[in-house]
């Protein structure tokens, strides 16, 4: 285990550049076995999910090469393996080896997913999906067995309880090679589905509607891929920046962002107060005076990501008029940073899963503990803005997901390190 030590209080400065967004990369990393020739992916974050995902890759003999941020996947001599718990435990996506492998291979068996501790996180409207094409599922000692029949998968008309992110992408994978035409209703619409079906498509998929509630895939033989695909840029690692330069940033210029993505996000920080000048593919962050406290409600894109939450929660906790108020309406139980950024002094509460947050906190370091990957960034936010020294304990969880963060930030002016427990 990994503890990031922040020596709080230094305003930062400057630009840095947003690497490939995460939830694309977990997704189009899987769904490259579904080519029957190499793929390159561009933009590739580097991330220990992604170093998770190639170990898992290697269990089924496919090849890769990962240099600077260029990820080469060759699945050329794929093998049918079980995927058994262990490192499937350690990221939720590796759920996406499901649809991947019954897409290509007809047959999968892959350890029940892992992932960030955020409350329930059910996986029924994968399932769901998987049997409408057809396929057998059975889930036993903690790993799910899903077979197609002889004849393959054949497409269904699939309406989802809710617009699941990963319940989308999976049925995408699987579907793009079942006999006929699939239809995804209430289909989760995050850009990151869109960058999903660009790639698929690219590869010889046909997906219409990606980014819409109604997604239709035309079955296809084989997929190939012949060209590179470049990650779209990542909303959340964006917005988390916006968040430490409105709080501790003395003018901060955000590059490679694509500005809609973060529409409802920006909305917010704007209403707060924070000034920001936009150009085509970046933002800059003015250093913010008094800022009032505002509301925030989560939901699917394109309202105000969850994903997001934690992270606007210290900006929020700076602000000195009003009460500030957050409800995660996907993830209820996503409050575990709140008794971490007590320890910090904030004041904040939770009452019946709403957050709560007061004026008058002056953050101050200690150690607390990163349970997930936004509550870590959250953390160190507060900990980028505090009096005296920060150990945030499970650093892991921060590396998991935000790219070179340590030279990002230090590039910006921060004092953090990285070292072992
Ligand atoms: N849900 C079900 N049944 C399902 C699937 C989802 O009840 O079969 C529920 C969930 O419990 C949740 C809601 O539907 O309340 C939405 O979940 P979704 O399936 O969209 O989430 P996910 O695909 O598991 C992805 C991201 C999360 C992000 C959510 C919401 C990946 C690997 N994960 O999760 O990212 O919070 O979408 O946008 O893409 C993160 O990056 O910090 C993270 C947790």
């Amino acid at each position: 285990m990994k503890q990031m030590i922040i020596h709080g209080g230094k305003p930062l400065e400057g630009d840095v550049w947003i690497g490939g967004a995460k939830n694309s990369t977990v997704a189009l990393v899987p769904a490259a076995i579904l080519s029957r020739t190499p793929v390159t992916l561009e933009c590739v974050p580097r991330i220990a999910d992604v170093d998770n995902l190639m170990d898992l890759l290697s269990e089924m003999n496919v090849a890769c090469s990962f240099k600077e941020t260029t990820l080469k996947i060759d699945p050329t001599n794929i093998t049918l393996s079980p995927l058994p718990s262990g490192k499937v435990k350690s990221l939720r996506a590796s759920y996406y080896f499901m649809g991947a492998l019954l897409g290509r291979l007809g047959q999968a068996t892959v350890g029940f997913p892992g992932g960030d501790d955020i409350g329930p996180r059910p996986i029924d409207q994968h399932i769901k999906g998987f049997e409408a094409l057809g396929a057998t599922v059975k889930n036993e000692h903690d790993q799910i067995s899903i077979t197609a029949p002889k004849e393959g998968l054949h497409g269904a008309e699939i309406d989802l309880r809710m617009p699941s992110v990963g319940a989308t992408m999976n049925i995408m994978m699987a579907s793009v090679t079942a006999n006929g035409q699939t239809i995804i209703r209430n289909a989760a619409k995050e850009p990151e589905i869109v960058d999903l079906a660009i790639f698929l498509n690219n590869m010889g998929a046909v997906i219409r509607g990606a980014g819409t509630d109604t997604i239709r895939i035309e079955g296809v033989a084989r997929l190939e891929a012949n060209v590179a695909h470049t990650i779209i840029p990542d909303r959340i690692e964006a917005g988390t920046y916006v968040a430490l330069a409105a709080t501790i940033g003395n003018g901060v210029r955000i590059h490679n962002v694509i500005i809609e993505h973060l529409d409802s996000f920006l909305a917010k920080v704007e209403e707060m107060g924070v000034v920001i000048d936009s150009d085509e593919d970046s933002l800059f962050v003015y250093p913010a005076g008094d800022l009032k406290m505002v509301q925030v409600t989560t939901n699917p894109y394109p309202g105000f990501a969850t994903d997001l939450q934690q992270p606007i929660t210290p900006l929020l906790l700076t602000a000195k008029n009003g009460e500030g108020v957050i409800i995660d309406s996907i993830y209820p139980r996503r409050t575990r940073h709140i008794p971490e950024l007590k320890k910090m002094g904030a004041n904040i509460d939770v009452q019946n899963n709403i957050i709560l947050i007061h004026p008058g906190t002056k953050f101050k370091g200690t150690t607390v503990t990163a349970d997930e990957i936004r509550a870590g960034a959250c953390l160190m936010i507060a900990g980028l803005n505090a009096e005296g020294t920060t150990v945030i304990e499970n650093a892991d969880n921060i590396l998991r997901g935000y790219d070179r963060v340590v030279q990002k930030l230090t590039k910006l002016g921060a004092d953090v390190t990285i070292e072992d427990m």
